[in-house]
Formats: structure tokens, C-alpha cells, sequence
């Protein structure tokens, strides 16, 4: 395997982005997430960790039916009811994979399973030999193997590739190693492990230190054949690495690497930007490939020389992560063949029906902003999609709102329940607007929930730009994302929680 110049993309956004604090997704958020995810054309997409929770469980099942290209992984602890239901929600997978983890550092084997070196050998033998008897593609990770002491690593994983893994993942689970340290340890395996030449070799790095892309490519330099991380670089604390990052690194950089992979990376862009929009996690401006600013040249020296040559400045072309680079804005004057072609440059193939939809909805933002940019397009496109995902229950069919310095903030808000067709109306004051909204909004909605964040994001520059309200509600443990979109704040902030409300209700 280690001759292969061929790495595999592992992604576990559903998993291990998952557990990022704050990110709480539907099944059918998952889906879509993981149907983009297939577009993207990863090796492996780890859908869940089924023994975690009832509606993880569910995820994990429904994207093993649905998605049927890519390996679909699930995430056991070495405990056999673990593995048995992994097995039970992806069984039905064309391609599943089990995979088991244990501790394997003294500090958290001690710490945290109060156990010792020789149980926990037994424990992961026992337990990939039982992943084995249902599915021939077992992955054994000890967690924490880069704390590990590398005798204990040694036997560890030579008894988990005898017992039938065909993947071992070294995990820098608490993003403590350094890169060289890193290629040390991986060739150090590969080299004093028997069997590993018969099994590939994968790296899960997490970004503690801001490291963890750098790791991976160590590792790759060592040998190491599959790569593990998050869109965005999602994941538990600072996260993983983030897979556009090690794709482009390795895209851009093969003159040294000498490796490559499968991916589209014309899928890229649209991948992050639909993992941020799901998740309510903002990419950060400056973010390496996807950030805003990841294309843009702001001082003169360097707008010169991209003028007069775009490799003065520029690595990689934009258009290679899937940036149109079709910037010319489209206005009130624009018609449906200008919307159309804009709309398949940015990756949407609608059908007639859809573009009639979508033109209606473009003339109605064009009457209120002078020029209509393509990030406007994309949060238009991103509005439809989350009004068919969330289909709820309730939708908002008008909001008045009162305020100012000298008044009570009052809301007035009319919504129709889609169940009866009925539209109700309610009315509340509040400390501010948005809180009189929400007021009014729980009068109708009888769901007790927790406003744990609300924030407001402009979808581009200028005083005319759409306002995107990002909610997270809580109820009963369930967290959810709300977003909802508008040229007016207080009513995209409406939508938004009305959103959350939906998928709530969903849950
Ligand atoms: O970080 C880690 O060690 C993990 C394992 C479950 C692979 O996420
Ligand atoms: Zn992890």
C-alpha cells in the first residue's frame, strides 16, 4: 500500500464535525450534507456514531441507504453493543465500514477507562474480530496514539491487523505532535509493524496547536495513504484537519508530494459554503482556500502584479475550488437567459419550472437592491434549499414591527400553520425589536427553547445587502440551526427562528 500514490479522502464532518460545540444537526441536514460530500467524490464519508444517539443512529442509516458511491463508516467504542449497532445502520450501506477506537496513551488508559495496557489489548482484539464477522472493512484507531508509548502502539496494532482491520488510523487526538515528530512516528510504524504493508495507513490529526494540516502531510511523506478530516476544518475543541486545505496542498504541491486524489475540486467551494450554512459556523475571511479573502488582492503591489500576471500572486487558480470568475453583477434590468447562465456558472443546473421560481424571487431582490452579486445569488439559492429542507409546520406570512428611541418595541406577526392552512395572529412588545418578535412568534408556537445565539451576517458589502439571521435553539438537549434571509434584518431574524422552530419540531 505504501507505494500507492494514491490517498484517500476520509471525511468525518458528520462525526467528528459533528461533536464540534454548538453544531446540532436534523438527519435529513446529514443527507444533504453527505450528498454534497459525494459531489466532492471523497473515498469515505463517517457518517455517525450510531450508539452515541437515537437520531445519530438514524442518520447514519439514512445516508447508508442513500448514498451509495463512497465507503460509509461508523464509529464504535470497543464495547460489542457499539459494534452491533454500527453494523445494524449501516448494514445496508453498498460499501460499509466499522470503525472501532480505543484509548491508548497510559494518561487517558488510566485516567479515563481505569483500565490497563493488556485489557485494552484485549478489548480492541476482541471487538475488531466481532466488527470482522459482519463487514470486511474494519479500521481500528487507538486514540491517542501520539502520546502512546510506541511499544504498546507496535503491539497494539500488529494484534488489530492479525484480528482483521484493514485500516489503522493514528490519531493526534489532542493536536500535541509536531510534523516531523509526526513523520517519525508514522514511517517508524510502517517500518516495525508486520502486516502494514497489506493495509493502508491513515492519520486523523486535530488542530490544537495549528498544526494538523501540516501533520497530515508529514504523515504522507512517511506513507500514510488516508487522510482524515472535516470541511472547514470542523471538529472536537480547534478542530480537524481541514480537508480543503490538505486536497489543495497536495493539488498544488505535487511537483513534491508526488501523491494525488480523487476529489473534484470544483466542488469544493460550494461544499464549505454548504457545510457553513448548515452547521451556522462562519468561515473566518482570511481561511486558507475558502475564505472570502482567500482570492483577493488588497494593496497596490500585489494588484499590480496579478494584473500583469496572475502567478505573481497566485498558487492556485480560483476556478479550481469552483469560484466562477464571472464577477459582472446582474440588476432589475437582467433577464432569465442572464440569470440562468449566471445561476449554471455558479453550479445550479435548474430545470424551466425552477428558474421561472427563482426568477421571481431574483426580480423581487433586484426592485430592492441595485445590483445583484453572485454571493446574493448563492444566499438566494441557499434560502430555497433550507425552505425545502425545513418544509415545517409554521411559515411566516407577515411581521410589522414598531421601534425607535422613543417607542415600546412592538411586533405584530402573522403565521400560518400549513397543518390547517389557518393563519394566526399575535402580537408582543419586548426589550427590542427582536425580542418582541420572538415573543410574539412563542405565543403561537408552543415549544419551550433556549435562545443560545443570534447573530445577523451581510451576505455582501453595502448599505442595500441581504441580512442572514443565524439562530441556535435549544430544546430538551436537541440543538438546532435557524437561518433565514432578507434585505430587512428583523425579518430575516423572524424567518430564522421560525426556521429553528420547524426543525425542532421535526426532531
Ligand atoms: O480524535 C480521535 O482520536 C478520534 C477517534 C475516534 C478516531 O476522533
Ligand atoms: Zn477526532
Amino acid at each position: 500500500m505504501a507505494n500507492d500514490n494514491k490517498i484517500l479522502i476520509f471525511d468525518t464532518t458528520l462525526r467528528d464535525g459533528e461533536q464540534s460545540a454548538g453544531i446540532g444537526l436534523t438527519k435529513f441536514e446529514k443527507l444533504e450534507i453527505a450528498t454534497q460530500l459525494n459531489k466532492l467524490n471523497v473515498d469515505i464519508i463517517e457518517a455517525g456514531f450510531p450508539a452515541s444517539s437515537p437520531g445519530d443512529f438514524e442518520s447514519v442509516k439514512l445516508i447508508s441507504e442513500k448514498i451509495k458511491e463512497p465507503v460509509i463508516a461508523a464509529l464504535a467504542r470497543c464495547v460489542p453493543s457499539d459494534v452491533e449497532a454500527a453494523w445494524i445502520a449501516i448494514k445496508n450501506a453498498e460499501n460499509p465500514r466499522i470503525h472501532v477506537f480505543i484509548n491508548s496513551s497510559d494518561i487517558q488508559i488510566i485516567n479515563q477507562l481505569k483500565k490497563d495496557r493488556e485489557e485494552v489489548l484485549n478489548m480492541a482484539v476482541f471487538c475488531v474480530e466481532k466488527a470482522k464477522k459482519y463487514c470486511d472493512d474494519v479500521e481500528f484507531s487507538p486514540m491517542d496514539a501520539s502520546r502512546t508509548d510506541m511499544n504498546f502502539l507496535y503491539q497494539l496494532i500488529e494484534a488489530t491487523v492479525k484480528a482483521g482491520a484493514t485500516t489503522i488510523n493514528i490519531p493526534d487526538t489532542v493536536g500535541y505532535t509536531m510534523p516531523w515528530e509526526f513523520k517519525n512516528q508514522i514511517e517508524n510504524i510502517i517500518h516495525n509493524v508486520p502486516g502494514m504493508d497489506k493495509i493502508v495507513t491513515s492519520v486523523h490529526c486535530h488542530n490544537d496547536l495549528g498544526l494538523s494540516v501540516a501533520n497530515s502531510l508529514a504523515a504522507i511523506t512517511a506513507g500514510a495513504r488516508q487522510i482524515e478530516g472535516c470541511i472547514n476544518g470542523l471538529g472536537e475543541r480547534a478542530g480537524n484537519a481541514a480537508l480543503e486545505e490538505v486536497i489543495m496542498a497536495i493539488e498544488t504541491r505535487k511537483d513534491l508530494l508526488k501523491v494525488e486524489t480523487d476529489i473534484n475540486t470544483k466542488e469544493i467551494y460550494k461544499t464549505s459554503r454548504l457545510v457553513s450554512d448548515i452547521t451556522g459556523f462562519p468561515v473566518q475571511p482570511n481561511k486558507a482556500i475558502v475564505g472570502a479573502n482567500a482570492f483577493r488582492h488588497a494593496s497596490g503591489i500585489h494588484q499590480d502584479g496579478v494584473i500583469k500576471s496572475k502567478s505573481t500572486f497566485e498558487i492556485m487558480d480560483p476556478k479550481s475550488i469552483g469560484l466562477t470568475g464571472n464577477t459582472l453583477v446582474l440588476s432589475k434590468l437582467s433577464g432569465r437567459a442572464g440569470l440562468k447562465s449566471r445561476l449554471e456558472d455558479l453550479g445550479y443546473n435548474l430545470s424551466s419550472e425552477e428558474i421561472n421560481k427563482t426568477f421571481e424571487e431574483f426580480k423581487i431582490l433586484a426592485d430592492k437592491k441595485r445590483e445583484v452579486t453572485n454571493q446574493d445569488l448563492e444566499s438566494l439559492m441557499s434560502n430555497q434549499k433550507r425552505s425545502e429542507r425545513s418544509s415545517g409546520q409554521f411559515e411566516l406570512v407577515s411581521i410589522d414591527i414598531e421601534s425607535g428611541s422613543n417607542k415600546n418595541p412592538t411586533a405584530k406577526i402573522d403565521i400560518k400553520n400549513t397543518q390547517n392552512n389557518k393563519i394566526k395572529r399575535s402580537t408582543s412588545t419586548g426589550t427590542g425589536p427582536v425580542d418582541a418578535i420572538y415573543k410574539a412568534i412563542n405565543k403561537q408556537i408552543d415549544l419551550k427553547v433556549i435562545l443560545n445565539e443570534w447573530r445577523i451576517e451581510a451576505v455582501t458589502e453595502g448599505i442595500d445587502a441581504i441580512g442572514d439571521a443565524i439562530v441556535k435553539l435549544e430544546h430538551e438537549g436537541s440543538l438546532v440551526v435557524g437561518r433565514g434571509s432578507d434585505t430587512d434584518i428583523l425579518v430575516a431574524s423572524a424567518k430564522a427562528y421560525i426556521d429553528g422552530l420547524n426543525k425542532l419540531s421535526n426532531k
